[in-house]
């Protein structure tokens, strides 16, 4: 079997209560596919918990046990109790990224279940169907330019959004290349805002070039980010393929884009797109299928294990269903539920269990 090592960050707040759900979805994969691959799990501290323990948001050590490993799954950082302070819980995720050159965030937004169609805030026949992926610029733009805080006497502060040809470059090559992989091939819906900034113009420029140059098979057309904040809720089908956008527009967008499916815990990425959400840290309710997913997509892309994936995305969808489709027993909160998130995830392995076995079977 492949030896593989991933680093748990579970952060603050409800992190470390979705990161426990999903670390035991990932070790029952390693239990029934013990053939196929071993998983040594390492957890260290970021955020607001390491701030209380070593002063800073991501230690030298944290950050070098990241880069040894194969894959790092993080539940979220922050919370009021650090909120005014210096540092700041969320440097130790940008740092993290910075660090990693971690420069595509990949947000998919589609249905985990077609059973939570009715439960989106948006109306049925305005969501059904919506399937998109999200690739946000993450280690540029305004996140990581100049800035200047402001000082008691001067009152005055700034960002800046800086973008150079290359970065736009790499993150549309993997658009692209993610493009290609649907078939039909997906259109790549580009957003920016061209007619204020230079740096959008330089965005457009590149990414009509680049689709031009290397992937004249590719459709590509572009957005302002203001209409495209109002298409995705009024027509988000129109936007279904790859939407690719930079750092700050993609923070916005993929926060709205989350309404879509129903609700925050149920999109992801190695990480889920939710915070630490301190209105319900503690009380075990967090919906851990954000970070579930997250992991079926870390098993896909970083160990490679497509299969597997896909028995995690089945169980959650079925657990969604639920036994009693009528009923949709197995909910958190967030979704009109009242399981907790223990629950879920005894409930997810069950399923996956039996789909895992399967797997085994099928293979002889
Ligand atoms: P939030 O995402 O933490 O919470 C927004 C709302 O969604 C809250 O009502 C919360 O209860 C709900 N929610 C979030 N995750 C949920 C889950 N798993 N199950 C059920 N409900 C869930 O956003 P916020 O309140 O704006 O931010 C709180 C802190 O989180 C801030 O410090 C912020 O910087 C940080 N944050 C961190 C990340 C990250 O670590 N990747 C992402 C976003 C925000
Ligand atoms: C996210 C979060 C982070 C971001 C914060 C916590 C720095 O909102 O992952 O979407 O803005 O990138
Ligand atoms: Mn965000």
């Amino acid at each position: 079997p492949k030896q593989s090592t991933v680093v748990l960050l579970p952060g603050d707040g409800v992190g470390p209560e979705v990161i426990a759900e999903a670390q035991r979805i990932l070790e029952l994969v390693a239990k029934i596919r013990a053939h196929k691959v071993s998983i040594t799990f390492k957890t260290e501290l970021i955020g607001g918990a390491s701030i209380d323990a070593h002063g800073t948001a991501l230690t030298e050590q944290a950050l070098a046990s990241c880069k040894a490993a194969n894959a790092i799954l993080l539940g979220a950082v922050g919370g009021p109790k650090w909120a005014t302070g210096n540092p700041r819980p969320e440097q130790g995720l940008l740092a993290l990224r910075k660090s990693l050159d971690l420069y595509a965030n990949l947000r998919p937004c589609t249905f985990a279940s077609d059973s939570l169609i009715s439960h989106s805030p948006l109306k049925e026949n305005i969501v059904k169907g919506v399937d998109f992926m999200m690739i946000r610029e993450l280690v540029g733009g305004i996140y990581f330019g100049d800035r200047k805080e402001a000082t008691e006497e001067d009152g005055f502060a700034y960002d800046t959004l800086p973008y150079s040809k290359a970065e736009v470059e790499r993150v549309t090559r993997l658009a692209a290349a993610l493009a290609l992989q649907h078939e039909p091939h997906w259109p790549i819906h580009s957003i920016d805002k061209a007619n204020v900034l230079a740096s959008s113009r330089l965005w457009r420029k590149t990414v009509t070039e680049v689709i031009e140059k290397e992937y004249p098979q590719l459709k590509v057309d572009h957005h302002l980010v203001d209409s495209a904040a109002m298409f995705l809720v009024k027509n988000p089908r129109g936007l279904n393929g790859v939407i690719l956008t930079e750092n700050m527009f993609g923070d916005i967008l993929s926060d709205e884009a989350s309404v879509i499916p129903g609700s925050l815990a149920a999109l992801g990425v190695y990480e889920p797109i939710h915070g630490s959400a301190p209105d319900i840290a503690g009380k075990g309710i967090a919906n851990p299928v954000g970070t579930i997913l997250s992991a079926a997509m870390l098993l896909r892309y970083s160990l490679d294990m497509e299969a597997e994936a896909v028995a995690v995305e089945d169980a959650v969808r079925k657990v969604l269903d639920g036994p009693d489709t009528a009923g949709y027993e197995f909910r958190t909160r967030d979704l009109g539920g009242e399981k907790t998130t223990k629950e879920m995830g005894d409930k997810i392995l069950e399923v996956l269990e039996k789909e895992l076995l399967g797997l085994n079977a099928a293979e002889g």
